[in-house]
This record gives structure tokens, C-alpha cells and sequence, in this order.
């Protein structure tokens, strides 16, 4: 079990880099925005009493200066834990000053998150209180969405689906379109898209489609914490990638994943607004301070909280 102070620990870690990527939000440079907020997780994740390995980072160790899988982080030898970052998921969001860029962590013990190459990941996910495997990641949409509808005791045409705005997806969309279904389109940043499916505060019933592998890893851990469902896939394309798998000890590359297989055991998981969002509010600046929403999350202790904090410039 990770210990319940961690928490607040870990709400600082992805505020800071939410706050230092909000000073580029709009300056249309997605990677400048990206590295502040990589710099920044990295610094304060340092001065924790931790010994942190990055499980799903910045890239692998030959192409990342900062955040790459295996780095290891803190200034202690216990607890040994996992980190899973995206410091900034949705840059483009970040460089062009739009809604839902969020800069997102989390931790387990050592060796319970899935270490996921940076590939692409078939998705789908639901929220909680729904029979087991109401929605399956091999099954037609129509007949997600019709079976999904009935456990929900609603109609076809209330059921909402949010996907990435993708040529990939035209097939999902067009389904859905003619099942008269609604559609939740997301331009970038499908780890809070996938949490829509699991809050009761959104209109979303389910995620689905193909985005980062890494992003799967991370919204898998916060719809653990809120009891939701979520099978994924790896989309492995080409001898590149089949190699950065293999590294990471993937062997079956068509495996399909469940929630229990992504996140083992007690996971935390925090998301701080760089931007305002559907999920989190984002940075506010005030007089020699700044205002972050977090979402805070963590398994064992039933937590799930949005966490407002001011913090001294
Ligand atoms: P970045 O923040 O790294 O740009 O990722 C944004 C994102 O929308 C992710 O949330 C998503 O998983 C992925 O990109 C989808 O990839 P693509 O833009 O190639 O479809």
C-alpha cells in the first residue's frame, strides 16, 4: 500500500509542472511548454523522500534527456515506487492557450504499472457500478453501445462517446452517427477524455479509440481509483517499435490488457490544469502566488477529490 502522505506529496509534483508550463500557455511553442513542465516534475519529484523509478516517461533513455524510462528520482532508498508521467498531456492545447491541456502523474509500488512503450494503445473504458466487461474492446461499437445502453437503463440515443478527433476513427464515428449516438470529439489529451467515461459529473459513457500507449497507462490508474473499466491493446507498427516493446519486456504484442494487468495494487494519480478544462480548472495567477485544481486521486483510501492549492511564487 502506498502511504497516504504521499498524496499531497504528488499533488505538489504535478502543480509545479502545471504552473511552469502555464507560463509558455499560448506562446505557440508546444515544446518549450512541455519541457518546463518536464523540468519542473523532475526537480520536485528530486526532493522527495522516495526512491522513484520512471516507468512511463519523456522516451526511452537514448532519445530523452529528462524523465526517460528507468531514470530513477528522489533522495531516499525507500519507499521503492513506480512513476508514470505525462507532464504536459496536450501541448498543442498548452502552445495554442485551448482548454484541457493538464499535466498528469502517477505512482504505484514497485513493479505494478505496466511499463508501456511510447506506441500507440487501443482503448475503451466505462465508469463504475456496470456488470463486468459490459463493453469490450473486441466487440463491434454498435453492440457496445446497445449493451452499454440497456445496463444503464437508458436509450441508444442518450448514450454519449467521447474519441479523438482522428481519420482513424471515421469508422467509429460514422457508426455511432448512424445509431444516433452522441459524440464527444477531443482534439488532443485523450487521458482526461478516457476519465470522462468514469466521472458521474460528465455526460461521457464511454471512451474509445486509439491514442499514446503511455496516456492508456495513466488514465488506467485513475479509472481504477474511480472503480470504471478499461481493456487496452498495444498498436505496435513497425520494427521500431517491436523493438522498444521487446526492451521493455513485452513479448505478446497482441495481448489485450484489463485494468488489473495496467495498474496492479494501490496506485495514486494527480492531474493538475495547465489550461481550464473539462476536468480541472487551470492555473490562476495572483499576486506573488498561483492557484492549481488538481485531481487527486488514490486507490486505497477511496480518495478522489478535486484539491485546490496556492502556492508562493
Ligand atoms: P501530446 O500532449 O504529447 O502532444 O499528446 C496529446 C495526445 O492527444 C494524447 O492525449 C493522445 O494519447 C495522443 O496525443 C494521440 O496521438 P495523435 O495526436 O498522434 O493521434
Amino acid at each position: 500500500m502506498l502511504e497516504p502522505n504521499l498524496l499531497d506529496q504528488i499533488i505538489d509534483v504535478a502543480a509545479v509542472a502545471a504552473y511552469k508550463s502555464s507560463l509558455l500557455k499560448g506562446k505557440g511553442d508546444k515544446n518549450a511548454a512541455d519541457q518546463a513542465a518536464v523540468d519542473a516534475m523532475r526537480q520536485k519529484l528530486n526532493e522527495l523522500n522516495i526512491c522513484g523509478k520512471v516507468v512511463i516517461g519523456e522516451g526511452e533513455m537514448d532519445e530523452a534527456p529528462m524523465l526517460y524510462i528507468g531514470e530513477t528520482l528522489g533522495k531516499s532508498k525507500n519507499p521503492r515506487i513506480d512513476i508514470a508521467v505525462d507532464p504536459l498531456d496536450g501541448t498543442k492545447l498548452a502552445a495554442n492557450n485551448q482548454p484541457n491541456a493538464i499535466s498528469v502523474i502517477s505512482i504505484s509500488e514497485e513493479g505494478m504499472l505496466l511499463q508501456a512503450p511510447d506506441t500507440y494503445m487501443d482503448k475503451i473504458s466505462v465508469g463504475h457500478g456496470l456488470p463486468e466487461n459490459i463493453v469490450d474492446l473486441d466487440e463491434d461499437v454498435k453492440n457496445n453501445i446497445k449493451n452499454l445502453a440497456k445496463a444503464k437503463n437508458k436509450s441508444v440515443d442518450e448514450i454519449c462517446i467521447c474519441l479523438l478527433d482522428r481519420e482513424r476513427h471515421k469508422h467509429f464515428i460514422e457508426d455511432i452517427k448512424s445509431l444516433g449516438a452522441k459524440l464527444k470529439l477531443i482534439s488532443d489529451g485523450d487521458v482526461a477524455g478516457s476519465i470522462f467515461s468514469a466521472l458521474e459529473t460528465s455526460d461521457v459513457d464511454m471512451y474509445l479509440g486509439i491514442g499514446g500507449a503511455p496516456e492508456g497507462v495513466l488514465a488506467a490508474s485513475a479509472i481504477k481509483c474511480l472503480g470504471g473499466q478499461f481493456q487496452a491493446r498495444l498498436k505496435i507498427q513497425d520494427d521500431d517499435e517491436i523493438k522498444r516493446a521487446t526492451n521493455l519486456g513485452i513479448k505478446d504484442f497482441e495481448k489485450k490488457y484489463y485494468l488489473n494487468d495496467l495498474v496492479k495494487g494501490d496506485v495514486i494519480f494527480c492531474s493538475s490544469g495547465v489550461t481550464d478544462g473539462d476536468l480541472v480548472s487551470g492555473v490562476k495567477l495572483r499576486n506573488k502566488e498561483y492557484e492549481t485544481e488538481t485531481f487527486a486521486l488514490h486507490y486505497s483510501q477511496k480518495f478522489f477529490k478535486k484539491v485546490k492549492k496556492k502556492y508562493k511564487i
